[in-house]
């Protein structure tokens, strides 16, 4: 007799439970906990081995590496982002928020693409009018094949037929497949939906992007799900309400990872912004307690990053605010602060903030935070061109950083003067025009900071 076994996959991160609980246990969410169908398990015997036909083993060194030459996209700093443009087969998922801007990088490329390829743009969201519409703003006289559909079979039919060498999926979420009774969006469908454009991908070296929203809501599957089954994922960051958008590569079969590309939202679509290295600062021209430059590196090029820290007296239970940054991490800054800086926060609340909506990864921002929490707190102005970088250790060592001299120099090239870095990290030649302050432990830190701001 056949025996139907289920198991609840959670709609944001994928993560698997044999009990539904209110909360994921991977990425805390609430009330994403969906139940899937798992397999049949069947009383009749397995399929006999002698009917298969044998697997086949092969010696690395043997098979011939095919190095094509990939295709461009058009827009230079979403190759790089993606690794030096695109790979014959290649599934590249995009996800952000509603409205920040997918759909119209992705016909932008697509435009410049179509040129010498077909390419095949499937909408389950948008109308042929609202495309063409979009076409016209953004200036694209390319002839992209437009398709307005959501079965899926249907569109693999006519991909067969097509042979388009790119295939968009706008969005994952709203496609369906026969394969799956649940609603489109669910995580069965979702994922059902990409394994077989994936399959379809591979077999015939066809590139697929597939678009996938991130829903704070939990209503529709997030993009997350299919990480594990793509070749490259791509994230915007940033507010669609601001000018900027980012573009990070978080997974890449092809090339770096956490790769960065920088636009800016125009009238006319996408803009790219080649040299973003100044624009997250703001533009204050009078230094204010609370705020500091410092200098990550985003892969491969180094990035001046403004940020802000509010300590104010709590009214209540403190709170813990991060825009941009580690949340935990906070926390572990605030103890270090408190332990090995003399600095207590129990008391207040406390707000950090990146300027630009770009999210630091980095471990080098830690004396920045500190820096910051430390002057707003005594409302004392750090000077406006002192910057700082450096990760400090729970015994309250600040731990040195690599590319540091890399990091120096495009601090002075934007005109800083004084940089407060790791002491392993002192460069042996000196750098003209800034001035480096080497600390040990982070109270050097915040007595050199007390002594001459
Ligand atoms: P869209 O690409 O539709 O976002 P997504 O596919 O991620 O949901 O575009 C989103 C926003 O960008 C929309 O609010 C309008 C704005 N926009 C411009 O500012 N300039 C333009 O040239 C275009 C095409 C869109
Ligand atoms: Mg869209």
């Amino acid at each position: 007799m056949a025996k139907t076994k289920s198991e609840f996959l959670c709609r944001e991160c994928g993560a698997s439970c044999h009990q539904w609980a209110g909360q994921c246990l991977e990425c805390k969410e609430w009330n994403t906990l969906e139940e899937v169908a798992l397999f049949k398990i069947t009383s009749s015997k397995p399929e006999s081995l002698q009917d298969l036909p044998p697997s086949k083993v092969q010696k690395l060194s043997e098979i011939k590496s095919e190095r094509k030459s990939r295709l461009t996209t058009g827009l230079t700093e979403l190759d790089r982002t993606l690794g030096g443009g695109l790979v014959d087969g290649s599934v590249v998922l995009i996800g952000g928020d509603p409205g920040i801007g997918k759909s119209t990088l992705i016909l932008q490329a697509m435009a410049v693409i179509n040129k010498e390829n077909t390419v095949l743009y499937v909408s389950g969201e948008e109308s042929a009018q609202q495309v063409s519409d979009r076409a016209v703003r953004l200036g694209i006289k390319e002839d992209v094949l437009f398709l307005n559909e959501t079965h899926l079979e249907k569109i693999i039919r006519l991909a067969k037929e097509l042979h388009p060498k790119v295939i968009v999926i706008d969005s994952i979420q709203t496609m369906a497949t026969d394969g799956s009774t649940s609603a489109p969006g669910s995580v069965t469908q979702v994922r059902d939906c990409a394994a077989q454009l994936t399959q379809y991908a591979k077999q015939t070296s066809t590139i697929l992007f597939l678009i996938g929203h991130v829903t704070k809501g939990g209503a529709l599957a997030g993009p997350r799900i299919l990480e594990h089954m793509v070749d490259c994922v791509l994230y915007f960051e940033g507010d669609a309400g601001g000018r900027y958008r980012i573009i990070r590569a978080v997974k890449n079969r092809f090339g770096a990872v956490n790769e960065i590309s920088v636009f800016a939202m125009s009238e006319t679509g996408l803009q790219q912004v080649e040299n973003p290295s100044a624009i997250f600062l703001s533009n204050q021209t009078k230094p204010l307690p609370g705020a500091m430059v410092m200098v990550t590196r985003e892969a491969t090029r180094p990035l001046m990053i403004e940020l802000q820290a509010l300590v104010d007296q709590a009214n209540g239970n403190p709170k813990r605010i991060c825009v941009g940054l580690d949340q935990n991490r906070l926390a572990l800054q605030l103890a270090i602060l408190h332990k090995h800086g003399g600095i207590a926060t129990f008391d207040q609340d406390v707000f950090v903030n990146v300027v630009g909506g770009i999210k630091v990864n980095e471990t080098a921002s830690d004396l920045v935070v500190m820096l910051t929490i430390s002057s707003s707190l005594r409302n004392k102005v750090i000077p406006k061109d002192w910057i700082a970088f450096g990760e400090v250790g729970l015994t309250g060592e600040v731990r040195p950083v690599y590319n540091a001299i890399e990091r120096l120099s495009e601090a002075q090239k934007h005109g800083f003067k004084t940089a407060i870095i790791p002491k392993a990290n002192t460069p042996k030649k000196l750098i003209k025009g800034i001035k480096v302050i080497p600390v040990e432990y982070l109270y050097q830190a915040l007595q050199y900071m007390a002594e001459n701001s």
